[in-house]
């Protein structure tokens, strides 16, 4: 392909509005109805002599019939059940090294393109596999792709059919770890199929940039736009990039119209555009910020000849970050504490495969307790979260999975710079976390400035930082590092570091690792659990109230980030075995406080905050001691049991109060005051046992767009409603209506009930016997007419198969070269053809076969190690079906093993969903269907009161995606 020139012509400022939106691009999202296999019985599947010659699941004819349906996002690991034999850090599931069988899936989907497709370009989209995946489409390898967090894309214009049916089929494969933590497997991220003109904006093409005077929104300065370009076409073109930009209520407030002249095949051209500004252009109450998250929108319009050929939306930002060595982060030229958690991508019920909804759901979770910034820690995120950060309002460090130079890595790292630029929410990237290994040589340095030097290339706004696990050392990647990351290592060495290198700012790129578990006051070995005073740290780590009150004292530090907002699966840290997942979290799995929550609330918000620990259901210990704290903002804080004060006490910024009383059930309440005037009351009652069950949904009405989802808190009552700390009871959940349950969880660290109860797919095996075969030519070209293919044809003078006996594969009598045909009869019922599917399967054809159904071709194989599978439904009949395969032998010994088998598959049966309570609560997540409708969630369980509520899902516009 020939590199040419792009000539920008002429670039104005103009004003024109924007023409109507009949861009032929199409962004469609593929996610729904693929079929997905745990497995690789297809050793020949991924076979690299021929082009095209791909077997089993990756050739375009394949039965999948017995295959799950499954949508996407999905995750297969968290549907696996727990075994102690497997890795701890990855939360104890049989994937990984050493499990094979679990770790490879195969995942297939076909669509449709029409006729006037023909012509577009057509790209494949991965947010992200995990992980190792194989693609193919039409039995085509088109992308091979390791790494299980960045995205991967592919241009499949070439070898799509338009106007007929397309396969994709993925081989994923997840037998290496990349983190020490659990990442799941899969398809876990969305997959798209955008459809644009030959003359495009090129994916991820679109660079929007505002720059200011000295750094600050309120000066003049311009919006610098990039635009790259494709252009398939043999011709050369001018075309007008036209950019418009409306503010967050949607006015059009300026624009540019740029003319290019773009050459003939000519790709990733860059237009570039610039709209100036005069000081106090953007009203301070558009500027972006975690409290005021408004989004402008820049329109890209391409038109050759006064005709729109693309056009795309992007969002941005007005806002401004740097990083100052005495007042640390700087959003908008103020100091800006970042008060923020470092997270993994997983969630109770749906492992790492989350609807966006959920994206949504946890940073407002964070938010609650004041939480403005988000590490992706260890890995690039899925770029729902960084919308949702960026409408929610939430800084984020976007983190690369791993340091490295080498061209691989710097692609991938440009990749994500590339994809993400464009988020206001990213604040700052990060180049690693904890290279133990090599973060103290001279090379890591080196490894270190390069990465910094691409991305002042593609993004000038933001530094990186490296989240160091380091005292006060600046050799390697630190004396490199724009910002210095400090993982742990609270104490003098902080100070000391700080005044040796006074030039260098600084973050807390990972604090805190306190543990704890939600409701549970003494450490419990035994049974995995850490009390929830602020009290548990390993070795390394510091208590939430150490940390912080360290930080907030040392403004230069930049405020830090806690590990972590969420617990998540593995790292089980300070337990192993029975445990399964981490501590660390202010939330459990589900999002469900715990009382550090409280902590982070009183001294990270502005609201007043006055929060009692513990429970108060302490029967049998009466009398004895009992430590209370409350967690609060108030300057004063007095506590009373049963209606007599225990005494006032004053608090210490940044801190906590506790008192020692003696337990008698009943009341335990608080009031908060300030400047003497009560601000606050707070109690806490011992309840009766559990009565009854309560479901509230995080939300009364949803969209019915088959995506969106209402978490539902299950919670068991006493008599007089109140949530009872000590319930565990197995709650039984039932939905009917336009919905469906698509996970479950409680927050237990050390619970072994299954997140997802997937439904069983019944299949019959019908074995295929009385194979009559015979040495003989045929033709295997298309249209050919070979007589013994016929239903009709009189085999009766062939030979027999003999019957298989134990450990014999049949007869396998073909001679080099050979050819042979093989036929046989199945008897089928109507009701066996009223069955969602019916597929043939083989255990080897040995070299090549042609597979006929009543003389229909359904399939073809060409590696002796496949074991064929062909979707035979639309071939049959009622009655009798002749099955015969032409067979062709390379060398040594061939044949077909008569072990065949035709397999009729009814319809999935779903199983009955269960969680049981833990401390008083767990959570249902209900995903919508595209019916509008109510659904009715119903919850029973064994002496509790059942209880049922109805949540509606509203029509609502669907996502374009391929049906
Ligand atoms: C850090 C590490 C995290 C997590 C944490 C637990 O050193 O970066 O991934 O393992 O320790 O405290």
């Amino acid at each position: 392909m020939q590199m040419r020139h792009l000539l920008p012509l002429l670039a104005l400022a103009a004003a024109f509005s924007s023409p109507a939106a009949d861009s032929p691009r199409e962004h469609l999202l593929l996610d729904a109805n693929w079929k997905f296999h745990l497995g690789d019985e297809w050793p020949g599947a991924l076979r690299l002599d021929k082009a095209g010659s791909s077997g089993g699941p990756a050739a375009e004819r394949f039965g999948d019939t017995t295959w799950r349906s499954v949508n996407l996002p999905h995750d297969w690991v968290v549907e696996l059940p727990f075994d102690r034999n497997s890795d701890t850090s990855h939360g104890y599931k049989p994937v990984g090294p050493g499990f094979t069988k679990n770790s490879i899936g195969w995942y297939r989907r076909t669509f449709e393109l029409s006729k006037e497709d023909a012509g577009k370009r057509i790209w494949l989209t991965f947010d992200g596999a995990f992980r190792d995946a194989t693609v193919w489409v039409n039995g085509w390898i088109v992308k091979h792709h390791e790494g299980g967090y960045y995205p991967f894309r592919e241009d499949i214009t070439d070898i799509v059919h338009s106007g007929g049916k397309n396969v994709i089929s993925v081989r994923v494969d997840a037998t290496k770890f990349e983190g020490w933590f659990y990442e799941g497997a899969g398809l876990y991220r969305h997959v798209w199929l955008d459809k644009t003109a030959p003359l495009a904006i090129a994916p991820d093409g679109i660079y929007v940039s505002p720059r200011f005077e000295n750094n600050l929104p309120q000066n003049g300065g311009k919006v610098e736009i990039q635009t790259s370009l494709l252009n398939w076409q043999t011709n050369q073109e001018n075309i007008v990039v036209k950019n418009e930009i409306l503010d967050p209520a949607g006015k059009s407030v300026s624009s540019s119209k740029t003319k290019v002249k773009l050459t003939a095949e000519s790709h990733d051209l860059t237009s570039s555009a610039a709209i100036s500004f005069h000081s106090g252009f953007w009203p301070v109450a558009n500027w972006w910020s975690p409290e005021n998250p408004k989004l402008y929108k820049l329109v890209t319009t391409i038109e050759v000849g006064g005709k729109v050929t693309d056009r795309k939306e992007t969002e941005f930002g007005i806002r401004t970050v740097a990083f100052d060595t005495e007042k640390g982060y700087l959003l908008n030229g103020q100091p800006y504490e970042l008060k923020g958690t470092c997270n993994h991508q997983d969630m109770a019920g749906v492992g790492s495969a989350l609807p966006d909804a959920l994206q949504y759901f946890r940073i407002a979770k964070l938010k609650e307790f004041g939480c403005n910034a988000y590490r992706c820690s260890h890995n690039p995120p899925t770029p729902e979260l960084l919308d949702a950060c960026d409408r929610l309002g939430m800084i984020v460090m976007d983190e690369s999975r791993l340091l490295g130079s080498d061209s691989e890595n710097l692609s991938k790292w440009e990749d994500l710079i590339r994809r993400d630029r464009n988020h206001p929410s990213v604040g700052l990237w990060s180049v690693a976390n904890e290279e133990f290994s090599v973060q103290s040589s001279p090379e890591s340095g080196n490894v270190t400035r390069t990465m910094q030097s691409l991305l002042k290339r593609l993004d000038p706004t933001r530094p990186a930082t490296y989240a160091a696990p380091a005292g006060d050392t600046f050799d390697g990647i630190n004396g490199a590092i724009e910002v210095r990351g400090w993982n742990y290592h609270i104490g003098g060495d902080m100070d000391s570091y700080h005044k040796k290198h006074p030039s260098q700012p600084n973050v807390g790129t990972e604090q805190a690792s306190t543990v704890s578990t939600r409701g549970i006051y003494a450490n419990d070995r035994q049974r995995g659990y850490v009390s929830a005073y602020d009290v548990n740290a390993p070795s390394w780590a510091h208590t939430a109230e150490r940390w912080w009150s360290y930080f907030a004292e040392r403004p230069w530090l930049s405020g830090g980030f806690v590990w972590t907002g969420f617990d998540y699966r593995g790292e089980p840290t300070p337990y192993a075995w029975p445990c399964i997942n981490s501590h660390f979290g202010v939330l459990d799995t589900c999002g469900f406080p715990k009382d550090n929550f409280y902590y982070y609330q009183s001294w990270w918000t502005t609201n007043t905050v006055l929060h009692l620990l513990p429970h108060w259901n302490w029967a049998g210990q009466e009398g004895q001691t009992i430590r209370v704290d409350a967690l609060s903002n108030c300057e004063e804080v007095e506590l009373f049991l049963n209606g007599e004060s225990l005494g006032k006490q004053t608090m210490k910024r940044n801190s906590k109060l506790t008192w020692q009383v003696k337990y008698a059930p009943g009341t335990l309440s608080a009031k908060g005051y300030n400047g003497g005037k009560l601000v606050a009351e707070q109690k806490v009652e011992t309840t009766g046992d559990a009565t009854a069950i309560q479901l509230i949904p995080n939300r009364t009405a949803i969209n019915a767009d088959g995506e969106d989802v209402a978490v539902f808190t299950v919670a068991g009552v006493d008599a007089q409603g109140r949530t009872v700390p000590l319930a565990q009871n197995q709650i039984h959940f039932a939905l009917e209506g336009a919905g469906k349950i698509i996970g479950v969880g409680n927050g237990d660290p050390s619970c072994h009930e299954p997140d997802t109860f997937i439904p069983q797919m019944p299949v019959r095996p019908i074995p295929v016997s009385g194979w009559h075969w015979k040495v003989t030519n045929f033709s295997n070209k298309r249209g050919a007419v070979v007589p013994e293919f016929a239903p009709d044809f009189d085999d009766s003078d062939w030979n027999l198969i003999k019957p298989k006996t134990d450990g014999d594969t049949g007869d396998m009598p073909l001679k080099p070269n050979e050819t042979a045909i093989y036929r046989a009869h199945v008897q089928l019922t109507e009701e066996d053809l009223k069955n969602p599917g019916v597929q043939i399967r083989f255990s080897a054809i040995d070299d090549h076969g042609w597979v006929y159904v009543n003389n229909r071709k359904v399939g073809e194989s060409h590696s002796w190690e496949d074991r064929p599978v062909f979707d035979i439904k639309s071939a049959l009949h009622a009655g009798d079906n002749i099955i015969a395969v032409g067979v062709k032998n390379d060398e040594g010994e061939g044949g077909m093993n008569p072990d065949v088998t035709v397999e009729i598959t009814g319809k999935p049966v779903n199983s009955d969903w269960s969680r049981s309570l833990f401390n008083g609560l767990a959570q249902v997540i209900v995903q919508a269907s595209r019916e509008a409708g109510d659904f009715k969630l119903t919850a029973t369980a064994d002496g509790l009161q059942s209880a049922s509520t109805t949540v509606a899902a509203k029509p609502a516009p669907l996502r374009p995606s391929v049906p």
